[in-house]
């Protein structure tokens, strides 16, 4: 185990059990993002998400779920994700130790391998916890959407009395789209399963305020850390392979070495100089960020 310890902003490298064990006070956090291995066979920088069985993955799953609830306030929030497989088996679970508020549906459309013979997966659900249904954060205003319906129609509700026109705007509903992270886009960082800014951004401003604390067990490329950064929140992350961990250091701007190697983010193929000099238009395509790389 080793810590990196920035003041508002922990990194910790390890296993989550242990660290959630031993290294994190109960009822010291306010929000937690859970974005576990999902039991499917993804490839963690050449450690294998799979369990021998189904219920060897749920035992490991159960034991951190019970330290993750330990270790929030009493009016804190959990959003917790896994496999459409497994979620069922987490609801059972965490609906005898939380109230669940809402059953998250994140939607994406898929381009890359389609399924022909049955349903393609296009969402990944997300349960919304609470430890008390009568004292939680909840920003309503900070995450309001636009409201498609009757208001772009210029309706009027005559229900109301007087008759009003429709709200613009309203607090998003439990699907949610947002695109996956592609290997065009800016944030995209070398890992199989990272999550947009976007549901973090809009996870951290509903469910916790400036200054409170968030914990990310399984934090992956670090998304949850990087937003609660954003939003001036602090953050602890735990994760497991140091390569991952160096992204996190990175990508949070806490330091640009790593035991003497300069940290870097990976040049991706249509970065480089070869594809500026045969087609200079492609320029124009790419944000500022993308534009630093190629000098490198
Ligand atoms: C689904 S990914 C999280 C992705 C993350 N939300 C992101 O935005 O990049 C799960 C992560 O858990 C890490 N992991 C697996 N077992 C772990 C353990 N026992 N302790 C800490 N991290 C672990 C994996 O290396 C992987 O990066």
């Amino acid at each position: 185990m080793k810590t990196f310890d920035y003041q508002d902003h922990k990194i910790i490298l390890g296993d989550s059990l242990e660290i959630l064990s031993c290294e994190i006070s109960d009822h010291s956090v306010d929000l937690i993002f859970v974005d576990p291995p999902y039991n499917i066979g993804k490839n963690f920088n050449g450690h294998k998400d799979k369990w021998a069985t189904e219920e060897e993955y749920l035992n490991w799953c159960y034991e951190w779920i019970d330290l993750c609830i330990n270790k929030l306030k009493s009016n804190g929030s959990m959003y917790i994700m896994t496999s459409t497989q497994f979620m069922p088996y987490f609801d059972i679970f965490i609906r005898k130790r939380m109230a669940i508020l809402s059953r998250l549906i994140w939607y994406y459309d898929s381009s890359g391998v389609q399924a022909k013979n049955y349903y393609g997966s296009m969402y990944e659900p997300i349960l919304f916890c609470v430890k008390n249904p009568n004292d939680y954060t909840f920003n309503s205003q900070d995450i309001l959407v636009e409201a498609k319906t009757g208001a772009k129609r210029k309706l009027i509700d005559y229900r109301k009395n007087p008759p009003q026109v429709y709200n613009l705007e309203k607090v998003p509903g439990n699907v949610w789209e947002f695109s996956r992270v592609r290997y065009r886009m800016d944030e995209y960082e070398n890992h199989p399963t990272q999550k947009p800014i976007a549901l973090l951004k809009r996870i951290i401003a509903a469910s916790s305020n400036k200054g409170d604390t968030i914990l990310d067990p399984f934090s992956g490329t670090f998304t949850t850390s990087f937003v609660a950064k954003q939003l001036g929140r602090k953050s602890i992350g735990i994760e497991l392979q140091e390569d991952y961990v160096k992204i996190g250091l990175r990508r949070l701007q806490l330091t640009n070495e790593y035991n003497g190697e300069k940290l870097q983010k990976e040049i991706r193929t249509f970065e480089t100089k070869k594809a500026r000099t045969q087609n200079p238009s492609l320029l124009n395509l790419f944000g500022k960020q993308s534009d630093e790389t190629f000098i490198h």
